[in-house]
């Protein structure tokens, strides 16, 4: 093939120059990467948590290593929205290139709300991503997540507020993710990423303790990645928005087979752990790959799978 494959995807209206877009809670604030991704070469990435107050996290040891992936139970520490407008965003926006996706939680809707009337007064954010799936907190998060109920009003009450494209973080730690899909959808999301981590726990044998500090954790990682595809074709199959793909990326030929399975676009999150420029080298990767395979545009990969 003499031309080269034309990268760009849309989601939600929002045109990205690759597919392949750093995860939220894996890539600081954006800024600490500058020197490490170049943030062009990559479709977009999503930030911390933002919650309306700074919020410590939960006490440690809260990342383990597990054989194929890790645990974590951070607890949603952040700077909290307001200092995330007034220290980063402004060298954020000086970043050429640098499509900024704002990940937003609350234990309350009213929270969220509060994040967003803040988030929607800022420039240089191009979508929100709400996380309604958190597993390692006490109350709100994976509540939303795991309730139709609650989800739909949450993503109601959210998609009146914001000023820009919505995308709801789903939970996998659910029975049926095509239902909660259509939930999200109908409430108003114009675009669902999936999946956040799987609950899980790990024990110290000699000890007898659990390892995490938090007793259960998020399960990521390779470990993930078979579940998260079906959860992803589930959820595909289930709406017409846009769906976001993730869980256990670690080479380009996952991120082929997330889009295969009915994702437009991706995101990669644990692998920036092993390797601080994995996002880049998958962006890089998905392209060489789509090169190599005779495939003109990466957009058409979307649901290509045949099942
Ligand atoms: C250390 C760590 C922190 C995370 N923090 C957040 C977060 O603040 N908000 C969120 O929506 N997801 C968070 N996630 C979930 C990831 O964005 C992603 O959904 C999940 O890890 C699955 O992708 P992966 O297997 O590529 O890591 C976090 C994951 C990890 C490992």
């Amino acid at each position: 093939m003499s031309k080269a494959p034309e990268m760009g995807v849309d989601v939600a209206g929002i045109q990205l120059r690759s597919p392949v877009i750093a995860a939220s809670g894996t890539f600081g604030y954006g800024v600490e990467f500058e020197e490490i991704v170049a943030l062009d070469r990559i479709g977009a990435f999503v930030t911390k948590g933002l919650s309306r107050e700074p919020m410590p996290g939960n006490p440690t040891p809260r990342i383990i290593e597990t054989s194929a992936g890790m645990i974590n139970a951070i607890g949603l520490q952040n700077m909290g929205v307001r200092p995330f407008i007034e220290e980063k965003l402004p060298k954020l926006r000086q970043m050429e290139g640098a499509v900024v996706i704002a990940n937003i939680f609350g234990y309350t809707v009213e929270d969220c709300l509060e994040v967003i009337r803040v988030l929607n007064e800022a420039e240089g954010i191009a979508m929100y991503e709400l996380n309604a799936s958190c597993p390692n907190t006490s109350h709100g998060g994976m509540v939303f997540g795991t309730d139709p109920d609650l989800l739909k009003e949450l993503v109601e009450k959210t998609k009146a507020a914001v000023k820009r494209p919505l995308m709801v973080k789903l939970s996998p730690n659910v029975t049926s993710i095509g239902q909660m899909a259509k939930v999200a959808e109908e409430a108003g999301a114009d675009a669902i990423s999936l999946v956040n981590t799987f609950v899980s726990l790990a024990i110290d044998v000699e000890t007898r303790k659990p390892r995490i500090a938090n007793k259960t954790g998020g399960l990521s990682g390779p470990a993930i990645k078979p579940i998260a595809i079906r959860m992803v074709y589930e959820a595909s199959k289930a709406v017409k928005i846009p769906v976001v793909g993730m869980g256990g990326i670690v080479r380009a030929e996952d991120a082929v087979e997330f889009m295969m399975a009915g994702a437009t676009a991706v995101q990669v999150g644990t692998a920036s752990y092993a390797d601080p420029r994995a996002v880049e080298n998958i962006a890089n990767g998905v392209k060489r790959w789509c090169g190599s395979h005779q495939v003109e545009r990466v957009s058409s990969l979307t649901g290509a799978a045949v099942l």
